[in-house]
């Protein structure tokens, strides 16, 4: 295992490279920079794989999406959205989940399909396509957006605090982390992390889980850990695939939670070692902690209040609280 960067940095093109050098870039968590895109930060790959799928990415009425910042349980909720909608198909012993990584079942469009970096080719995919995105609403492409579409998103949000310390862990497991923490924080209270600012990023799915209820679905990790069950079964209803109440007395929600919760996904061998098939990320790295409030050992009362003060100002009159 490469601990210091497991992450393949495909080569960009020239006309890439010439594009990249128009566009405001600051320092980020790792030794790549951040490049401003339509309000959002990102790394010069993924922004690549992001601007390939607006221009090329078609959707279809029956996708769904995983939608997350990193770092807010996004392996987490693939795993659940692959299990729910595929419940009827596998079953345990021979449940994908179980010889799979999440992130290798639910490819994001900017990392695994679009981009220098693709490796996989959307045309075989099956349909109900699932699929997964760190984009920002607004800079979704179009066809995903459009009123037209009926395809769905699930988006995770995550308190901030205990995102900030998941990221710096992630960042410092499997890529060049060259900042001390102060810096981090710094930076991410800038709105400077991969994705962000967060706070937009958050608002911009929020917003559309109000006016668009039946096409976005918000959720929140600590809602998730706090009652499992609940969550899931929303999710389910969401994804137009209800339990039936011959599922539901067969015990067919907690097995789903049992699959996809965090002991047992970070115990399987596929998810101990080997890397991930496009970017090559060690799957290990997705597994941590798992518990909210974390940040409790890692951030000292001044940074928690920082934090708290720009998410509650951020976020004032939105009626959305993290
Ligand atoms: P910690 O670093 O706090 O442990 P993402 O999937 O968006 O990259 O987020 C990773 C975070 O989700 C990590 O948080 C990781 O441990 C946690 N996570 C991964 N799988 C999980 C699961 N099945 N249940 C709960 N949390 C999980």
């Amino acid at each position: 295992m490469s601990s210091s960067n497991s992450f393949q940095w495909p080569q960009l093109s020239q006309d890439f490279k010439e594009f990249l050098s128009t566009l405001p870039r600051e320092k980020g968590f790792a030794k790549e920079p951040l490049y401003l895109y339509q309000g959002f930060w990102y790394e010069d790959v993924f922004l690549e794989g992001a601007i390939s799928s607006q221009e090329h990415f078609q959707a279809e009425d029956s996708d769904v999406f995983v939608a997350s910042t990193p770092k807010c349980g996004t392996t987490w909720l693939k795993a659940i959205a692959f299990a729910l909608l595929n419940r009827r198909r596998n079953q345990a012993p021979d449940h994908p989940l179980l010889s799979n990584n999440p992130h290798d079942l639910v490819p994001y469009l900017e990392m695994d399909l679009y981009g220098e970096n693709k490796a996989l080719d959307i045309a075989l995919f099956p349909s109900p396509r699932l699929l997964a995105t760190h984009m920002p609403y607004s800079s979704l492409p179009k066809l995903i957006r459009s009123s037209g579409t009926k395809c769905k998103i699930l988006y995770v949000a995550r308190n901030p605090k205990d995102t900030l310390v998941s990221m710096r862990h992630f960042y410092t497991r499997v890529r060049m982390l060259d900042l001390m923490w102060a810096e981090s924080f710094k930076l991410l209270c800038e709105g400077l992390s991969g994705y962000g600012p967060f706070w937009d990023h958050i608002l911009g799915y929020w917003k559309q889980s109000l006016e668009n209820p039946d096409r976005v679905l918000f959720l929140k990790y600590e809602d998730m850990k706090a009652r499992p069950a609940a969550e899931v079964r929303r999710v389910a209803e969401f994804l137009g695939c209800p339990f039936s109440a011959e599922e539901v007395e067969a015990g067919e929600v907690d097995r789903i939670l049992e699959l996809c919760s965090f002991e047992v996904l970070s115990g399987l061998e596929v998810n101990k070692k080997g890397k991930l098939m496009v970017t090559g990320v060690d799957k290990s790295a997705f597994f941590r902690r798992g518990e909210v409030g974390d940040w409790k050992n890692h951030l000292s009362p001044e940074m928690a209040e920082r934090i708290d003060r720009i998410v509650a100002e951020k976020l004032s009159g939105s009626g959305l609280f993290l």
